[in-house]
């Protein structure tokens, strides 16, 4: 018998593939529990649009048929949305694929990809999926240090990303500061907006990154259906940069790598003009009781622009995820990023958020 070890690329020995922790199924099965609260992946609980429910049950006979090849009328749609050519977007399953596409697409071993520490799970994959060099640079203060980061870059840098809302941490990188960055970046690499939370940020100096990609700049914004607009179950993402990358990133889609079902509900949901005011609304009111019940603890957090929040808990993040599992609340343990003593929590409905409040001060005993 062959050992499987031996058999695969030297560069994806390093890649420690995602975990996205137990489904609520699992957890209720093995501790015998009725109900989990899911806080754990950033999801938006209140769900698609009703407009998308209908279009995807409207679409569902149509199951038999391949998809869309070019996604062209969710294409049209978010070039009309975003006032940008078609031939800049590129439609992918989820914005996970499109992150995928520019390291198949761009980048090749022995160059590097320059991203913050703790990053979002994607970046690694994809520099050692390509087997590049990764130059990590810790965050500052929560924050990108795009300074540093900016010193990371050289002739062979094909990629930095940005995660804008930065998942984990929720804050974000001002205009200023992308633009005095931008400044100072050889335009032999890409940069990549990550703006999967773009939707819920309320901060005014957060950057116009489509406005770079209409100014020329070499960079890629990345977008998600996954969040404000409720539709991760489906896998429905986007990217917007200038029409010869995009071309190039076409080079490597699969055929018909966005489901029917995710091309009609994306596009049905941005007829409605509630869905994502009404996700931002819950996410902010959301965050005005959870800080005022963490202040009220003496608990430590990351003011966010996103729709989760990073806590300090004050002892072992895995003890604390334990016991929250147990009374039924399921969050992201802080020592994967680093942060051994704090928690990742997503923002749920009003009564999601006050189960985990209890929860957490029961276990915290405060
Ligand atoms: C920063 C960031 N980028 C990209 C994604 C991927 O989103 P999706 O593939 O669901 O579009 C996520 C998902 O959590 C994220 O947090």
């Amino acid at each position: 018998m062959g050992n499987a070890e031996s058999l695969m690329r030297e560069t994806i020995k390093r890649i420690v593939p995602y975990s996205p922790g137990k489904s609520s199924a699992e957890v209720m099965r093995e501790l015998g529990l009725e109900r989990v609260t899911k806080l754990a992946s950033n999801e938006n609980p209140l769900g698609p649009s009703p407009l998308a429910i209908e279009a995807i049950c409207g679409a569902a006979g149509q199951a038999w048929v391949y998809p869309d090849p070019d996604c062209r009328d969710l294409t049209a749609a978010l070039a009309e949305r975003l006032e940008v050519p078609a031939e800049t977007i590129i439609v992918g399953r989820g914005s996970d694929e499109v992150i995928h596409m520019l390291g198949l697409a761009l980048v090749n071993e022995g160059e590097n990809i320059v991203f913050a520490t703790p990053p979002f799970a994607m970046y690694p994959i994809t520099a050692r999926l390509m087997g590049a060099e990764e130059r990590t640079v810790p965050h500052r203060n929560f924050r990108h240090d795009l300074d540093a980061m900016a010193e990371q870059v050289d002739e062979k840098t094909k990629l930095v990303f940005i995660s804008n809302p930065y998942n984990p941490l929720g804050t974000i990188v001002t205009a200023d500061e992308v633009e005095r960055f931008l400044d100072r970046i050889p335009d032999t690499c890409v940069i990549v907006f990550d703006e999967a939370y773009f939707e819920y940020v309320v901060d005014p100096d957060y950057p116009d990154a489509l406005g770079y990609v209409r100014d020329d700049v070499r960079c890629m914004v990345l977008r998600t259906f996954s969040k404000a607009w409720g539709l991760a179950g489906l896998r429905v993402g986007y990217g917007i940069g200038p029409a010869d990358i995009v071309n190039v990133l076409k080079q490597v889609r699969e055929p018909f790598n966005v489901d029917l079902l995710a091309q009609v509900a994306a596009v049905a949901s941005l007829r409605d003009p509630d869905q994502v005011p009404r996700s931002v609304r819950c996410v902010r009111e959301g965050l005005e009781y959870l800080y005022a019940q963490l202040d009220e603890m003496g608990l430590t957090y990351v003011p966010t622009q996103a729709n989760f929040v990073m806590v300090d808990v004050g002892i072992d993040s895995v003890e604390c995820f334990d016991a929250l599992m147990r009374l039924g609340v399921t969050v992201r343990t802080g020592e994967i990023f680093g942060l051994p003593s704090w928690l990742r929590v997503t923002v749920g409905t009003p009564e999601q958020n006050e189960t985990f409040i209890a929860a957490l001060r029961n276990v915290l005993k405060c």
